[in-house]
């Protein structure tokens, strides 16, 4: 029975509480904290837990009931609390993005293989069904070589979402759009086709004037052999998220999506019905994930502890949308394409050098402590 500490009991500490709840057999919440301690005394009593409330995560930290910690605090506390965390002997599942720079990441790996603890990062998305049928269709060759792939993270966000006090900032939430909500598709990209060669991007700030970073952007992500665009959204109204991969052979998508063409003689397109019947009959044939979202990489972080199996994400896998977006930054302050990877010597690689170089597209002239709303959506429902 691993003991588990909740450190931060905003929006998303539920639904990791929620997430071990489900598998009560092989755990119990015995701690959580908050800088607010009535956040995290709501947070117990909301969910009938039988745990120690406490203000100061350092003191949840030196709580022996707590065998691992999910870290569920703004961007710019992850790498600290979390090596804090590793150093007391803690396993460690942090929430998105892993860190604020690479810098950091490398800093929180080097304290997991330190500690011999398992670090952990939320990536949600790997554990949705039409996400993990169209991985496994594209490790079989199901549309032959891949040519070109579309990512579209489309999401909408109102103006006083940037008003909560770490939000809209590069000095607490790290980033804009791609650090925030673009990341768990770039998660998904490195995850499918690995790490490109280069990366072009623009970014701006087009209709959230209390934040100095990005909620909209562009990139081109090159692998030589394919070619990968990408879309980060804070501007687009209904949340669209959606993956579209063209093969020589068809093409396949997430939400559930397939099409495959052969030419007429003059190279116009015909439907091919079979290579589509051919593909649908697989997508169905797979089976669908036991379990989604949250409550299976929490699966996958307590079997991680049992040695059971490895972490779906750990540190270096986190560390990759890391280096994506720290390049989509570099490529779109700098102009021109970045060469990945990114080195230890570049002025990207370190927080403080990396927001010097940044602009502030607006100046934060409102902050909120909490918001009277707690209720988040996590995305939608991708389908079968
Ligand atoms: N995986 C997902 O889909 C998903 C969704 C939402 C948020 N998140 C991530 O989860 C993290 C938290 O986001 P949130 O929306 O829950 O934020 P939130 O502001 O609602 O909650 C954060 C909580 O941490 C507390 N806190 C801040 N600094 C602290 C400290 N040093 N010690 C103890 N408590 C402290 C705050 O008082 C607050 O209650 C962020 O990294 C965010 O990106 C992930």
């Amino acid at each position: 029975m691993t003991g588990i500490g909740i450190i931060g009991s905003g929006a998303i500490a539920s639904v990791h509480v929620e997430s071990y709840e489900r598998y009560a057999a092989e755990c119990e919440v015995k701690a959580v904290c908050d800088t607010f301690k009535a956040k995290a005394e709501d947070l117990i009593a909301g969910k009938a837990l039988n745990a120690a409330a406490y203000d100061d995560y350092k003191k949840l930290l030196s709580d022996p009931a707590v065998e691992a910690v999910s870290i569920c605090l703004p961007p710019s506390t992850h790498a600290s609390v979390t090596i804090d965390a590793l150093k007391a002997g803690k396993h460690v599942l942090v929430e998105k993005p892993m860190a604020s720079s690479l810098e950091e990441c490398d800093l929180m790996i080097e304290a997991a293989r330190a500690s011999g603890k398992v670090l952990a990062v939320v990536s949600q998305n790997r554990y949705k069904t039409p996400v993990a049928k169209l991985k496994t269709m594209l490790d079989e060759g199901a549309i032959g070589k891949v040519v070109y792939a579309s990512f579209d993270s489309l999401w909408w966000r109102g103006q006083v979402y940037y008003d909560l006090w770490w939000r809209g900032t590069w000095a607490q939430e790290s980033g804009g759009s791609f650090m925030s909500h673009a990341v768990h598709y770039l998660d998904l990209m490195h995850m499918i086709f690995g790490m490109p060669a280069t990366v072009s991007a623009t970014i701006t700030n087009i209709n959230h004037d209390n934040s100095e970073c990005e909620d909209l952007g562009f990139v081109v992500f090159n692998y030589g052999d394919k070619i990968v665009h990408f879309t980060s959204s804070l501007v687009s109204h209904g949340e669209r998220q959606s993956i579209t991969v063209e093969g020589e052979k068809g093409s396949i998508g997430v939400p559930w999506t397939v099409s495959a063409c052969s030419p007429l003689p003059n190279g116009f397109p015909k439907e091919n019905e079979e290579a589509k019947a051919a593909l649908e009959h697989r997508y169905r044939e797979i089976p669908d994930l036991p379990a989604e979202g949250h409550d299976a990489q929490i699966a996958n972080f307590l079997r991680a502890i049992e040695g059971k199996e490895p972490p779906a994400v750990d540190g270096l896998e986190g560390r990759r949308t890391m280096e994506l977006i720290v390049a989509i930054y570099k490529s779109s302050t700098m102009g021109g394409p970045v060469s990945l990877p990114i080195a230890s010597t570049d002025a990207f690689y370190r927080k403080e050098t990396m927001i010097a170089s940044m602009p502030k597209f607006h100046e934060k002239k409102k902050s909120v402590d909490n918001f009277s709303e707690s209720k988040i959506t996590l995305g939608r429902d991708l389908g079968r």
